[in-house]
């Protein structure tokens, strides 16, 4: 059978990153796309030259032009500029607004039947624009962030009880970043809800609010440690998981930011919740209960995705 075909939109440090990663796990076949010329095509070149190193056949090819993602099964894409100081919120929205027009239009063109991944910021608003400019099925387009987000919190949470991060669970939903919503009583330590670990004196509901803050502060405190951009390796890694669940049909449970459809009782939005991710793309949403509280929570962070969706709308009426 053919290898996959995985497109990586934007060849920056995640998406550098990407393309080491899935080579490395023999995912496929990579092209990594971009505007500028000559970045794509050394980073390709660069890591084809490490792959008799590591040992795995993966062909990777770098291209300026959309025909290059022709056929692609899966389609990541981090193309955009970051925040820079001085940058309004409306700035950054404008500018990656357009970016997604570009590569909504390049994927349906080349790669209509692609599951799409899309990471670019801010991601809950970027993933919704991209959907509506590429008109590719809802189930096919999705934004990484809870994975990302839950992996943070598993992360802080197994430093504090010190077990493997491999025995921590985390489950998070709303949008990404600050109006996160973590759900202490469905993260576990091997099953053990976190209340319970409270109860049990593991730890203090202090120490477990300052662990969820620092979630919610996650990707700032990369910024701050590296100055001059954002975090790249968590981010490849938690779209990996979601590329390999789809293309190997694994039908994980991941949050995800998928559109909605009834589901919390939201229409034609993309937020994060959990998923199913097979060979059908989103197979399906998991719909919980949620207490007052969390509900209050969620519909704060639904607030700031509506918020930003409807400033898309005001800069680019053509996305509505
Ligand atoms: N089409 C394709 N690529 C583009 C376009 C475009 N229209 N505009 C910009 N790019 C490319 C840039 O040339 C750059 O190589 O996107 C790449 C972005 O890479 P980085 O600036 O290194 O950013 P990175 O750290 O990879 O993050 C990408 O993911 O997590 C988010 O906030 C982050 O939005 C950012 C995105």
């Amino acid at each position: 059978m053919a290898r996959a075909k995985i497109a990586l939109i934007g060849s920056g440090m995640i998406g550098g990153t990407l393309a080491h990663i899935a080579a490395r796990e023999e995912l496929g076949d990579v092209i990594l796309f971009d505007v500028v010329e000559g970045v794509p095509q050394g980073k390709a070149l660069d890591i084809a030259e490490a792959s008799p190193v590591f040992g795995r056949d993966s062909a990777l090819k770098g291209a300026n032009d959309y025909a290059g993602i022709a056929g692609a099964d899966v389609c990541i894409v981090t193309a955009g500029v970051p925040r820079k100081p001085g940058m309004s919120r409306d700035d950054l929205l404008g500018i990656n607004l357009k970016v997604m027009k570009a590569v909504g239009e390049g994927i349906a063109q080349h790669a209509p039947n692609a599951f799409v991944i899309v990471v670019t910021n801010p991601l809950d608003a970027m993933v919704w624009a991209l959907r509506q400019f590429s008109k590719l099925p809802h189930n096919k387009v999705v934004g990484m962030a809870g994975v990302l987000d839950s992996a943070r919190f598993r992360y802080f949470l197994a430093e504090e009880f010190k077990v493997s991060v491999e025995d921590v669970s985390a489950f998070v939903l709303g949008g990404h970043g600050d109006t996160m919503v973590p759900l202490a009583r469905y993260s576990t330590i091997a099953g053990i809800p976190l209340p319970d670990l409270v109860k049990m004196g593991w730890t203090s509901q202090e120490k477990l609010d300052q662990i969820i803050q620092r979630t919610r502060d996650g990707g700032a405190e990369i910024v701050g440690l590296l100055k001059t951009g954002s975090a790249f390796y968590a981010p490849a890694e938690s779209a990996i998981v979601m590329a390999k669940s789809y293309l190997r049909d694994k039908k994980r449970v991941l949050p995800c930011a998928a559109n909605l459809t009834g589901q919390y009782g939201l229409n034609d939005m993309y937020v994060g919740v959990p998923c199913i991710i097979g060979a059908g793309g989103v197979e399906k949403v998991i719909e919980i209960a949620l207490s007052p509280e969390e509900r209050a929570m969620f519909d704060h962070s639904v607030g700031a995705v509506k918020g930003l969706v409807d400033a898309c709308k005001g800069i680019d009426p053509s996305v509505g």
